[in-house]
Protein backbone atom coordinates (compact mmCIF):
# COMPACT_ATOMS: atom_id res chain seq x y z
CA UNK A 1 0.00 0.00 0.00
CA UNK A 2 1.29 3.56 -1.36
CA UNK A 3 1.91 5.71 2.02
CA UNK A 4 0.19 8.92 1.93
CA UNK A 5 1.85 10.91 4.63
CA UNK A 6 5.10 10.49 6.09
CA UNK A 7 5.35 12.18 9.89
CA UNK A 8 9.13 12.74 11.03
CA UNK A 9 8.68 13.61 14.86
CA UNK A 10 8.50 13.09 18.17
CA UNK A 11 6.85 10.75 20.51
CA UNK A 12 6.18 10.75 23.95
CA UNK A 13 4.55 8.81 26.99
CA UNK A 14 2.04 11.37 28.13
CA UNK A 15 1.72 11.55 32.21
CA UNK A 16 -1.63 13.83 32.54
CA UNK A 17 -2.71 14.91 36.22
CA UNK A 18 -5.92 16.88 36.29
CA UNK A 19 -6.07 19.40 38.58
CA UNK A 20 -8.40 22.43 39.53
CA UNK A 21 -5.59 24.97 39.10
CA UNK A 22 -2.13 24.93 38.31
CA UNK A 23 -0.26 25.07 41.91
CA UNK A 24 2.30 28.06 42.87
CA UNK A 25 5.95 27.66 43.48
CA UNK A 26 5.84 25.47 46.96
CA UNK A 27 2.76 24.69 47.06
CA UNK A 28 1.40 21.05 46.88
CA UNK A 29 -2.10 20.25 45.71
CA UNK A 30 -4.35 17.49 45.30
CA UNK A 31 -4.82 16.19 41.63
CA UNK A 32 -7.96 14.56 40.73
CA UNK A 33 -6.86 11.75 38.02
CA UNK A 34 -3.85 10.58 36.31
CA UNK A 35 -3.39 8.67 32.86
CA UNK A 36 -0.91 7.74 30.91
CA UNK A 37 -1.32 7.73 27.48
CA UNK A 38 0.32 8.05 24.27
CA UNK A 39 1.21 11.36 22.73
CA UNK A 40 4.14 13.29 21.34
CA UNK A 41 3.51 16.30 18.35
CA UNK A 42 5.15 13.85 15.67
CA UNK A 43 3.22 10.70 16.87
CA UNK A 44 -0.26 12.85 17.55
CA UNK A 45 0.17 14.29 13.97
CA UNK A 46 0.34 10.67 12.58
CA UNK A 47 -2.46 9.06 14.53
CA UNK A 48 -4.47 12.34 13.30
CA UNK A 49 -3.41 11.63 9.82
CA UNK A 50 -4.24 7.89 10.18
CA UNK A 51 -7.49 8.32 11.76
CA UNK A 52 -8.63 10.94 8.74
CA UNK A 53 -8.29 8.46 6.52
CA UNK A 54 -4.62 8.55 5.15
CA UNK A 55 -2.39 5.53 5.40
CA UNK A 56 0.55 6.45 7.28
CA UNK A 57 4.56 6.28 8.29
CA UNK A 58 5.80 7.52 11.46
CA UNK A 59 9.72 8.35 11.60
CA UNK A 60 10.95 8.69 15.42
CA UNK A 61 13.17 7.15 17.76
CA UNK A 62 12.08 5.64 21.39
CA UNK A 63 14.18 4.33 24.07
CA UNK A 64 14.63 0.58 25.22
CA UNK A 65 12.41 1.03 27.93
CA UNK A 66 8.97 -0.14 28.64
CA UNK A 67 7.42 3.49 28.26
CA UNK A 68 8.51 3.08 24.26
CA UNK A 69 5.72 0.27 23.42
CA UNK A 70 3.09 2.28 25.54
CA UNK A 71 3.76 5.40 23.50
CA UNK A 72 3.56 3.87 20.13
CA UNK A 73 0.21 1.56 20.98
CA UNK A 74 -2.57 3.56 19.08
CA UNK A 75 -0.15 3.83 16.09
CA UNK A 76 0.58 0.49 16.00
CA UNK A 77 -3.10 -0.54 16.47
CA UNK A 78 -4.06 1.90 13.41
CA UNK A 79 -1.93 0.37 11.52
CA UNK A 80 0.69 3.61 11.19
CA UNK A 81 4.09 1.97 9.58
CA UNK A 82 6.16 1.85 12.31
CA UNK A 83 9.34 0.12 10.36
CA UNK A 84 11.56 3.20 10.37
CA UNK A 85 11.23 3.70 14.19
CA UNK A 86 14.69 3.90 15.97
CA UNK A 87 14.91 2.45 19.03
CA UNK A 88 18.01 3.91 21.20
CA UNK A 89 19.60 2.25 23.75
CA UNK A 90 19.92 3.67 27.21
CA UNK A 91 18.17 6.52 26.59
CA UNK A 92 14.73 6.89 27.88
CA UNK A 93 11.33 7.51 25.53
CA UNK A 94 10.37 10.88 25.68
CA UNK A 95 8.26 11.77 28.28
CA UNK A 96 5.25 14.38 28.52
CA UNK A 97 4.13 15.96 31.86
CA UNK A 98 1.07 17.72 31.21
CA UNK A 99 -1.64 19.50 33.64
CA UNK A 100 -4.85 19.65 32.60
CA UNK A 101 -6.81 22.28 34.85
CA UNK A 102 -10.61 22.48 35.16
CA UNK A 103 -11.24 25.00 32.60
CA UNK A 104 -9.56 22.29 30.01
CA UNK A 105 -6.18 24.45 29.59
CA UNK A 106 -2.76 22.34 29.65
CA UNK A 107 0.33 22.91 30.41
CA UNK A 108 3.07 20.93 29.52
CA UNK A 109 6.61 20.19 30.84
CA UNK A 110 8.71 17.63 27.90
CA UNK A 111 11.43 15.90 28.59
CA UNK A 112 12.69 14.94 25.17
CA UNK A 113 14.74 11.84 26.09
CA UNK A 114 15.06 9.38 22.23
CA UNK A 115 12.96 12.52 20.49
CA UNK A 116 16.45 14.28 20.96
CA UNK A 117 18.48 11.93 19.37
CA UNK A 118 17.39 12.00 16.01
CA UNK A 119 20.24 13.14 13.61
CA UNK A 120 19.77 14.30 9.73
CA UNK A 121 22.03 11.23 8.94
CA UNK A 122 19.45 9.61 10.67
CA UNK A 123 16.79 11.09 8.14
CA UNK A 124 18.93 10.51 5.49
CA UNK A 125 19.05 6.73 5.84
CA UNK A 126 15.23 6.73 5.99
CA UNK A 127 14.97 9.23 2.87
CA UNK A 128 17.81 6.63 1.06
CA UNK A 129 15.55 3.42 1.94
CA UNK A 130 12.47 5.30 0.05
CA UNK A 131 11.20 5.92 3.32
CA UNK A 132 9.71 9.65 3.11
CA UNK A 133 7.28 9.07 1.13
CA UNK A 134 3.74 11.21 0.50
CA UNK A 135 3.13 14.51 2.10
CA UNK A 136 5.66 14.56 4.99
CA UNK A 137 5.02 15.94 7.83
CA UNK A 138 7.26 17.86 10.36
CA UNK A 139 7.26 19.84 13.79
CA UNK A 140 9.58 21.27 16.22
CA UNK A 141 9.85 18.19 18.98
CA UNK A 142 12.97 16.95 17.28
CA UNK A 143 16.41 18.59 16.43
CA UNK A 144 16.09 21.13 13.81
CA UNK A 145 18.96 19.73 11.76
CA UNK A 146 16.61 16.33 11.33
CA UNK A 147 13.99 18.56 10.43
CA UNK A 148 15.64 20.53 8.27
CA UNK A 149 17.26 17.42 6.51
CA UNK A 150 13.69 16.32 6.45
CA UNK A 151 12.35 19.42 4.40
CA UNK A 152 15.43 18.94 1.89
CA UNK A 153 14.52 14.68 1.23
CA UNK A 154 10.79 15.02 0.98
CA UNK A 155 9.82 13.79 -2.49
CA UNK A 156 6.87 16.29 -2.54
CA UNK A 157 4.59 18.41 -0.85
CA UNK A 158 5.84 19.26 3.26
CA UNK A 159 3.30 20.48 6.21
CA UNK A 160 5.28 22.23 8.94
CA UNK A 161 3.45 22.42 12.27
CA UNK A 162 6.22 25.02 13.57
CA UNK A 163 5.13 23.54 17.29
CA UNK A 164 7.04 24.39 19.48
CA UNK A 165 9.26 27.32 17.49
CA UNK A 166 12.37 26.22 17.00
CA UNK A 167 14.97 27.89 15.02
CA UNK A 168 14.56 26.32 11.42
CA UNK A 169 16.71 27.81 8.75
CA UNK A 170 14.60 29.60 6.38
CA UNK A 171 14.14 26.92 3.68
CA UNK A 172 12.37 24.83 6.55
CA UNK A 173 9.41 27.38 5.82
CA UNK A 174 9.46 28.19 2.55
CA UNK A 175 9.07 24.81 1.67
CA UNK A 176 5.95 24.73 3.81
CA UNK A 177 2.77 24.25 2.16
CA UNK A 178 0.94 24.68 4.18
CA UNK A 179 3.13 26.66 7.25
CA UNK A 180 0.35 25.60 10.15
CA UNK A 181 0.84 27.83 13.25
CA UNK A 182 -0.83 29.71 15.73
CA UNK A 183 -0.47 33.26 16.04
CA UNK A 184 2.63 33.03 18.54
CA UNK A 185 4.00 30.63 16.14
CA UNK A 186 3.66 32.39 13.32
CA UNK A 187 5.12 35.81 14.67
CA UNK A 188 7.97 33.26 15.22
CA UNK A 189 7.94 31.73 11.98
CA UNK A 190 7.89 35.45 10.57
CA UNK A 191 11.02 36.89 12.34
CA UNK A 192 12.77 33.62 11.46
CA UNK A 193 12.53 34.77 7.98
CA UNK A 194 13.91 38.09 8.69
CA UNK A 195 10.60 39.78 9.11
CA UNK A 196 9.32 42.06 11.95
CA UNK A 197 5.58 40.69 12.94
CA UNK A 198 5.44 43.76 15.74
CA UNK A 199 2.71 45.75 15.09
CA UNK A 200 1.29 43.08 12.84
CA UNK A 201 -2.32 41.35 13.52
CA UNK A 202 -2.95 38.33 12.68
CA UNK A 203 -3.85 38.67 8.96
CA UNK A 204 -0.65 40.87 8.40
CA UNK A 205 1.74 38.26 9.98
CA UNK A 206 -0.08 35.63 7.78
CA UNK A 207 -0.10 38.42 4.65
CA UNK A 208 3.78 38.77 5.58
CA UNK A 209 5.00 35.14 5.82
CA UNK A 210 3.57 34.65 2.39
CA UNK A 211 5.67 37.92 1.09
CA UNK A 212 8.45 36.04 2.55
CA UNK A 213 8.30 33.03 0.39
CA UNK A 214 5.67 30.31 2.67
CA UNK A 215 3.85 29.13 -0.23
CA UNK A 216 0.74 28.78 2.19
CA UNK A 217 -0.49 29.44 5.84
CA UNK A 218 -2.68 28.23 7.82
CA UNK A 219 -3.14 30.24 11.36
CA UNK A 220 -5.79 28.46 13.75
CA UNK A 221 -7.11 30.93 16.02
CA UNK A 222 -8.90 28.33 18.65
CA UNK A 223 -12.49 28.85 19.19
CA UNK A 224 -12.00 31.63 16.17
CA UNK A 225 -11.82 29.15 13.53
CA UNK A 226 -8.60 29.69 11.42
CA UNK A 227 -7.11 31.84 8.58
CA UNK A 228 -6.08 30.14 5.18
CA UNK A 229 -3.46 31.75 3.07
CA UNK A 230 -2.25 31.30 -0.48
CA UNK A 231 -1.49 32.88 -3.96
CA UNK A 232 -4.95 33.48 -3.80
CA UNK A 233 -5.02 35.41 -0.85
CA UNK A 234 -6.01 35.58 2.78
CA UNK A 235 -9.27 34.07 3.88
CA UNK A 236 -11.21 32.85 7.17
CA UNK A 237 -12.50 29.39 8.15
CA UNK A 238 -15.24 29.46 11.13
CA UNK A 239 -14.52 26.95 14.03
CA UNK A 240 -16.66 24.41 15.28
CA UNK A 241 -18.47 25.33 18.58
CA UNK A 242 -17.95 22.69 21.39
CA UNK A 243 -17.67 22.70 24.86
CA UNK A 244 -13.67 21.75 25.21
CA UNK A 245 -12.91 19.09 27.90
CA UNK A 246 -8.97 18.63 27.26
CA UNK A 247 -7.26 20.75 24.41
CA UNK A 248 -4.35 18.58 24.59
CA UNK A 249 -3.00 17.61 21.42
CA UNK A 250 -5.62 19.62 19.21
CA UNK A 251 -3.23 21.26 17.34
CA UNK A 252 -2.02 18.13 16.06
CA UNK A 253 -5.27 16.79 15.64
CA UNK A 254 -5.30 19.77 12.82
CA UNK A 255 -2.04 19.74 11.55
CA UNK A 256 -2.37 15.57 11.07
CA UNK A 257 -5.85 15.72 9.45
CA UNK A 258 -5.36 18.68 7.38
CA UNK A 259 -1.97 16.39 5.82
CA UNK A 260 -4.32 13.65 5.32
CA UNK A 261 -6.62 15.49 3.41
CA UNK A 262 -4.27 17.59 1.02
CA UNK A 263 -2.95 13.68 0.59
CA UNK A 264 -5.29 12.89 -1.00
CA UNK A 265 -6.00 15.64 -3.00
CA UNK A 266 -8.49 18.20 -1.28
CA UNK A 267 -7.68 21.76 -1.91
CA UNK A 268 -6.50 24.05 0.78
CA UNK A 269 -9.64 25.62 2.51
CA UNK A 270 -11.52 21.63 2.53
CA UNK A 271 -8.39 20.31 3.99
CA UNK A 272 -8.70 23.36 6.72
CA UNK A 273 -12.56 23.19 7.15
CA UNK A 274 -11.89 19.38 7.63
CA UNK A 275 -8.71 19.50 10.45
CA UNK A 276 -11.02 22.29 12.18
CA UNK A 277 -14.18 19.66 12.48
CA UNK A 278 -11.48 16.65 13.12
CA UNK A 279 -9.72 19.15 16.30
CA UNK A 280 -13.42 19.93 17.39
CA UNK A 281 -13.83 16.25 17.48
CA UNK A 282 -10.54 16.04 19.39
CA UNK A 283 -11.22 18.62 22.11
CA UNK A 284 -14.30 16.71 23.55
CA UNK A 285 -13.15 14.27 25.77
CA UNK A 286 -10.07 13.93 27.64
CA UNK A 287 -6.31 12.42 26.25
CA UNK A 288 -4.55 13.50 23.35
CA UNK A 289 -4.41 10.42 21.18
CA UNK A 290 -7.09 9.01 22.89
CA UNK A 291 -9.47 11.06 22.29
CA UNK A 292 -8.59 11.64 18.56
CA UNK A 293 -12.53 10.91 16.71
CA UNK A 294 -12.42 7.42 14.81
CA UNK A 295 -12.33 6.99 11.42
CA UNK A 296 -16.03 7.07 10.98
CA UNK A 297 -17.16 9.05 13.84
CA UNK A 298 -19.62 11.91 13.22
CA UNK A 299 -17.55 14.94 13.57
CA UNK A 300 -18.62 18.52 14.89
CA UNK A 301 -20.10 20.89 12.15
CA UNK A 302 -18.26 23.88 11.44
CA UNK A 303 -20.60 27.16 13.13
CA UNK A 304 -20.98 29.36 9.92
CA UNK A 305 -19.48 29.47 6.89
CA UNK A 306 -15.68 30.25 5.43
CA UNK A 307 -15.68 34.19 3.71
CA UNK A 308 -12.92 36.26 2.67
CA UNK A 309 -10.72 38.64 4.88
O1 LIG B 1 0.73 18.80 21.45
C1 LIG B 1 0.49 17.92 22.51
C2 LIG B 1 1.70 17.11 22.80
O2 LIG B 1 2.73 17.95 23.23
C3 LIG B 1 1.53 16.09 23.90
O3 LIG B 1 1.10 14.86 23.43
C4 LIG B 1 2.90 16.04 24.54
O4 LIG B 1 3.55 14.82 24.34
C5 LIG B 1 3.67 17.20 23.93
O5 LIG B 1 4.57 16.77 23.01
NA1 LIG C 1 -8.69 15.78 24.10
Amino acid sequence: QPVDVTVVGSTNLDVTATVPRLPGRGETLLGTSLVSSPGGKGANQALAASRAGASVRFVGAVGDDDAAAAALAHLRSDGVDLSAVLTREGVPTGTALIWVEDSAENSIVVVPGANGSVTAEDVDRVADAGGLEGVVVLQGEIPTAAVARAAERAPGRVVVNLAPVIEVPAHVLTSADPLIVNEHEGAESLRLLGGEPEGLDEEGIVAALLAAGVPSVIMTLGSRGALVADAAGVRSTPAARVRAVDTTGAGDAFAGAAAARLARGADLDTAASYAARFAAGAVLTAGTQSSYPQRDAALPELDGQGRAC
